[in-house]
């Protein structure tokens, strides 16, 4: 979304206090530099008291105040949290949650997916919208439902699996096959066989607490239907919106690392990315960081929107901790660094009753202004004000790092070698090793073109899903460095475990073979070394081989099998001209003592690395400080101390270097 300054503003919702309320708002926040309202979040009860009733004579008189006093909006369309009427007369849009119990009206984002009555009502009240307010040019986006997640195991969402399943697989035959149904007895004879995998039928809590999966191909599935069926929602309310207002983009507000929807293809549906940034007092920086610019990467590396966070105090927290002085304006400028276009508060005015009244605001329960946390959004309004030069600059990152959410929920599907693994945690730990070297990095999804990088990092690939593994091969071909890790190549998009050895479809690229995986107890730790330092291994340690092992092993295996058509298949082909990934790091203690864990091959103009293990943040830092240097990587500054974060924007008006240091809340922006 392009504008010429800085949006800056958030989540308003006047609806809670009387009007006189609202002219005295209008003046404070303007006077605190505000310039946009995010309206109509959570009014859906008010807007439509029964089927054929509606009221926005309320809305008007808001959406007329905000624009004679010249703020911009986002109009959300407020269906996240439903009437109760609707409730107790149409049952249907109420969940049904994972152990079967369907819930009772109450909370928000409350709505069943693929309940009828949802899709009946919530299209047409953001259609109402539309009309309503479609002359009013101050909207400059459309803001649907609000925070899309949570999940719903119900009748109607079990016939729309099936349905989704039909279109997917077309026969049963290739549905049974896909989730290998031959194992336990499952073979399906008929779709309506089919159950959502829930607590109720194949998953169930293991012996250390995790929620598991029996059936891997059926789970994946239902978190792919799901994150679809939820779109089709969204979708359903963005047609409505765009059928009257063509012109005004449409987005909803993304959260952190959210495991439920496949943010990568949501955003294939909003006109510009947005999320919604609540660090806990102890968040990591260099986890918060990569949030950014995991939500950039999925809007495809263009400015998003930071929709929402607290100028002070959450109130959902264990705890929560007021923001030190500076540390909003830290938190804010930070996000501007990774690409935001606007920096957006949740909320303007502190609610009256209920849930939110504990919740940080411009405007806290005193109604003044005046206060230290009204001074300091003030000030940061003005400040943005005066850098207008940097809107619309993207991220000069040579490097980037896959996220995949088919991968993440791969790992969580299976069940074994360990529960400790943790894609976010894996990916986090290069990530860290860039943010501690001050080089930028994007996050990319597995389809996006690697050719604009020099380094390509896919940790933790568990599944590598058709065409990718050619895809590196040729980025390495020519002259890339890709790396990637243990627990990689393992399956298919179908979660059929690759035959012919681990890593799959990668190991003639990586030029080894993973024999086996060891799983550590988490007080247990194996060592290995490399360019004579010793490093800690954690979590996972893989028994890795050189690939001609492999050629020799199929060799004999083919003596006592025969060289028959077994043999035929591509899993127990080697071309000729894969050779052996050397060997840069071995294991110091246990049976595996002296074997890789660390290995390079060369490749056509480039290079492929594989990390057999889990380790310490050292180990990443020296890591990526290698490859970096190995490919003409340089940090985006040479002066930046070390522990202070380095982001840089880039656009026809310069380049603009934020030094941010989290200890002291300091945020220095430098053109270079
Ligand atoms: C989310 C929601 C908001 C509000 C804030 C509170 O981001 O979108 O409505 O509840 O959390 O932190
Ligand atoms: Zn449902």
């Amino acid at each position: 979304m392009k504008t010429n300054h800085f949006l800056y503003g958030g989540d308003y919702n006047p609806e809670q206090w009387l009007e006189e309320v609202w002219e005295a708002d209008m003046k404070l926040l303007l006077e605190a530099h505000i310039n946009e309202l995010t309206l109509n979040v959570f009014s859906w009860a008010a807007l439509q008291p029964s089927e054929d009733e509606y009221d926005f004579s309320k809305l008007d008189r808001i959406m007329d105040l905000v624009r004679e006093n010249g703020f911009s909006v986002m109009l959300a369309t407020s269906t996240a949290a439903t009437p109760p009427w609707m409730a107790r007369r149409h049952p249907d849009i109420l969940r049904v949650d994972p152990d079967g119990k369907k819930r009772k009206y109450g909370a928000r984002h409350n709505f069943c997916p693929s309940s009828p009555t949802m899709r009946k009502y919530a299209p047409l009240l953001a259609r109402k919208l539309a009309e309503r307010y479609k002359d009013y040019d101050n909207i400059i986006a459309w803001h649907i439902g609000n925070e899309y997640g949570g999940v719903c195991c119900c009748d109607n969402c079990q016939r729309n699996f099936r349905e989704w399943l039909k279109d997917k697989y077309g026969t049963l035959g290739n549905l049974n096959r896909a989730w290998n149904t031959s194992f336990w007895s499952h073979t399906y004879y008929d779709w309506d066989e089919i159950v959502i995998p829930d607590e109720r039928s194949e998953n169930f809590i293991s012996e250390g607490g995790s929620p598991i999966t029996q059936v891997q191909g059926a789970y994946l599935d239902y978190r792919r239907f799901h994150s679809d069926i939820m779109l089709e929602e969204y979708r359903l309310e963005r047609d409505a919106v765009k059928a009257v207002t063509p012109d005004i983009p449409v987005t909803t507000n993304f959260m952190w690392f959210f495991e439920d929807l496949d943010y990568n293809k949501w955003a294939r549906y909003m006109d510009f990315v947005s999320w919604d940034c609540y660090p806990h007092y102890d968040t990591e920086p260099a986890e918060l960081a990569m949030a950014h610019d995991l939500i950039r990467g999925v809007g495809g590396q263009k400015p998003f929107i930071l929709m929402e966070q607290s100028p002070s105090v959450t109130n959902w927290q264990h705890i929560n901790p007021a923001k030190r002085p500076g540390e909003m304006t830290m938190y804010s400028l930070e996000a501007v660094a990774h690409g935001a276009d606007g920096v957006q508060f949740f909320q303007m005015r502190r609610a009256r009753g209920s849930a939110e009244s504990m919740h940080g605001a411009v405007i806290e329960h005193s109604g003044l202004g005046g206060t230290r946390v009204f001074n300091e959004v003030k000030a940061l309004g003005e400040r943005l004000e005066g850098m207008s030069d940097i809107l619309g600059a993207t991220v000069p990152a040579e490097c980037a790092i896959v996220f995949d959410w088919e991968s993440w929920w791969a790992v969580d599907a299976s069940q074994g070698p360990t529960e400790i693994m943790d894609y976010k945690s894996e990916c986090i730990n290069y990530y860290r090793g860039f943010y501690d070297l001050h080089i930028p990095v994007d996050v990319i999804k597995p389809d996006d073109d690697l050719s604009r990088y020099k380094v390509v990092i896919a940790p933790m690939m568990f599944m590598v899903q058709d065409g990718f593994a050619e895809k590196a091969a040729a980025f390495v071909q020519n002259g890339g460095c890709f790396v990637t890790s243990y627990l990689s190549g393992l399956v298919d998009k179908d979660y059929l475990f690759y035959q012919g050895g681990y890593p799959g479809p990668l190991k003639e690229l990586l030029g080894v073979w993973v024999e086996e995986q060891d799983a550590l107890p988490a007080e247990k730790t194996n060592h290995f070394t490399w360019n004579g330092k010793e490093y800690e291994a954690h979590i996972i340690c893989d028994l890795i081989h050189p690939l001609s092992d492999l050629r020799a092993l199929i060799a004999e295996n083919k003596k006592v099998i025969g060289d028959i058509d077994y043999f035929r298949d591509k899993a127990y082909h080697i071309s000729d001209d894969a050779g052996d990934a050397e060997v840069l790091g071995t294991y110091t203690d246990d049976f595996y003592q002296g074997s890789p864990v660390l290995t390079e091959n060369a490749s056509g103009k480039g290079h492929s690395w594989y990390v057999g293990t889990s380790s310490t943040p050292e180990f990443y830092r020296d890591l990526i400080s290698t490859v970096a240097a190995e490919n003409g990587v340089k940090p985006a500054v040479d002066d930046a101390p070390d522990g202070v974060e380095v982001a840089v924007r880039k656009n026809d008006k310069g380049t603009f270097a934020f030094y941010i240091d989290h200890r002291n809340y300091s945020v220095d922006i430098r053109r270079i």
